[in-house]
């Protein structure tokens, strides 16, 4: 039904920021409505981020790991070529179920919520036009706060319109209708580091385009060169550094023309039945109304905010990739959590470590790192060791057959104290917590390495690093 009563806080946008906002008000015991257009809660990550390229990237490791590994370990290969509908069909069926326990988890919680566009109409009023004119909700509500957690989008070339078909974003590159012959992928950052190993895995020819002399934008230079190596071993294929300049599509096949970036420049021109459109993600707000309430966006075109997550006006905060940061799913949701933990008490101070949020790659080998990079630190002046371990010395890595990679710890020079964890291996994803937790705690490399892991385990590669900076590894 219409929300009449005022609401302590109206959350505008339920992906990770908005929607776990919204439910950590509500057991707050704030009053809360949360809005999203979608027509399905959980934001890019669920719908179009996140999960399904986590799926797609586990269904086709599954795939190409039984069709090129099994016999190596004396298990005979399956034939048949990938079934892409019923991959598709689970990638969905992955985000509906987390789809739908948002709604569920909404309703045990007491969060009002309404499937609908949001404008901002004063710092106490938001308009709200649900998507269908059946649906309850519309019509002004009244707030006391509102946090804006509209997230982004992709951006592309103004020459460069994505048709979704055969130029695609990452929104299309989830969801295309068969297997390119030929993938170009334009950028070398996550999204086209991950989506390109989707459809390499299921037999497309991808070629990476990137503008910068190194994958992977802010990875530690080491680890983005091993990951390079790594994915060239795929006979994923780069050309850097290099821009696109110019692509027309004639009968569904782009002709891409590149340059590469040096002295002198050399022209070629690539075919393709699909171009990946991947060099970055914008801020969004479209539509919303902070010119007409002037709300302040920064030179970057996020939304400006104070430590408190307080936009200009005090009762209207931003949080997840509207917002300074890395555009993370947890880095927003952290935002969420601790931005209506201010709102229920104005006293509390908000603590997030934008140092400490881990980042993950999930390639093969997957990439994890949390803290600074050698570059950082050196840029920083900074002191200070590297402890390193690869997991071809690692013993439960060589049982299970799978040891490329290492792992990297940068410590503190003269005290030991971690400043930055460099996975890349088996399990990254998972194993970086340690040392993330290690860095909260503010521990050192001693602490790690005299910490007692369980054998046989990717974690002791993680221990061993640690020994390496403060004295000797055992196994190397
Ligand atoms: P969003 O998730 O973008 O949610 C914002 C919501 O607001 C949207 O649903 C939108 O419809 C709604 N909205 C906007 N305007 C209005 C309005 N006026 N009224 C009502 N609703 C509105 N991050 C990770 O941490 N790990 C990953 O593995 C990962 N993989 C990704 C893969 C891809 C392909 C992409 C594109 C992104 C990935 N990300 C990943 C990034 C992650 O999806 C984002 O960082 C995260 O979703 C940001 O959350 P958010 O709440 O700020 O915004
Ligand atoms: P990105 O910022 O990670 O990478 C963009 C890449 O494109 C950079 O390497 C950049 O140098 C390159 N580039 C820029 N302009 C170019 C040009 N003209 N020609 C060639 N290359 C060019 O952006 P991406 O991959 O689009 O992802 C957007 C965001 O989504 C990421 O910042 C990340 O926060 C989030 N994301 C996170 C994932 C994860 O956590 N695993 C997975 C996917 C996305």
């Amino acid at each position: 039904s219409k929300i009449t009563e005022e609401q302590d806080v109206v959350i505008i946008g339920g992906g990770p920021g908005g929607y776990v906002a919204a439910i950590k008000a509500a057991q707050l015991g704030l009053k809360v409505t949360c809005v999203d257009k979608r027509g399905s809660f959980g934001g890019t990550c669920l719908n179009v981020g996140c999960i399904p390229s986590k799926a797609l990237l586990h269904t086709t490791h599954m795939y190409h790991t039984a069709m090129h590994e099994f016999p190596k370990y004396g298990i005979e290969s399956p034939k048949s070529p990938p079934n892409l509908k019923k991959i598709m069909a689970h990638k969905r069926s992955a985000v509906t179920s987390l789809t739908k326990g948002i709604e569920y988890l909404f309703k045990k919680n007491k969060v009002s919520y309404i499937k609908g566009t949001a404008t901002i109409n004063s710092a106490n009023e938001i308009d709200v036009v649900p998507l269908k004119k059946s649906e309850d909700g519309g019509g002004t509500i009244k707030t006391k706060n509102i946090v804006i957690a509209t997230g982004s989008d992709y951006i592309t070339f103004p020459w460069l319109p994505v048709d979704e078909e055969v130029i695609v974003s990452s929104t299309g590159a989830l969801s295309l209708s068969q297997v390119p012959k030929k993938m170009i992928v334009i950028g070398g950052g996550v999204i086209g580091l991950e989506l390109g190993t989707v459809w390499k895995r299921l037999g497309a020819e991808v070629t990476v385009v990137e503008l910068l002399n190194n994958i992977g934008g802010t990875l530690d230079l080491e680890v983005a060169r091993e990951l390079k190596k790594q994915l060239s071993r795929q006979k994923m294929k780069f050309l850097m550094p290099a821009k696109v300049t110019n692509v027309t599509v004639e009968n569904k096949i782009a002709s891409v023309e590149v340059q590469t970036c040096c002295k002198n420049p050399k022209k070629m021109k690539l075919e393709a039945d699909c171009v990946l459109v991947s060099v970055g993600r914008k801020p969004y707000y479209e539509g919303l109304g902070l010119e007409k309430i002037g709300v302040q966006i920064n030179n970057d075109r996020r939304i400006n905010v104070n430590d408190h997550l307080q936009t200009n006006i005090p009762n209207i905060y931003a949080i997840g990739d509207v917002i300074h940061g890395p555009m993370l799913a947890h880095k927003a949701e952290e935002e969420g959590v601790a931005v209506v933990e201010r709102i229920a008490d104005p006293n509390k101070s908000i603590i997030l470590n934008h140092k400490l949020i881990p980042g993950v790659v999930y390639t093969d080998p997957e990439v994890a790192s949390v803290g600074c990079s050698e570059e950082q630190l050196k840029g920083a002046g900074v002191e200070y060791k590297v402890g390193k371990f690869p997991y071809m010395a690692n013993s439960r890595a060589k049982a299970v057959g799978d040891f490329k990679g290492f792992v990297k710890i940068i410590s503190h020079r003269k005290t030991g104290e971690l400043l930055g964890a460099h996975i890349i291996g088996p399990n990254a994803s998972e194993a970086i917590h340690e040392l993330a937790l290690g860095m909260n705690l503010n521990c050192t490399d001693r602490d790690i390495g005299e910490m007692c892991h369980a054998h046989p385990t990717l974690s002791e590669a993680i221990k061993e690093a640690a020994m390496d900076g403060y004295f000797k590894a055992i196994h190397l």
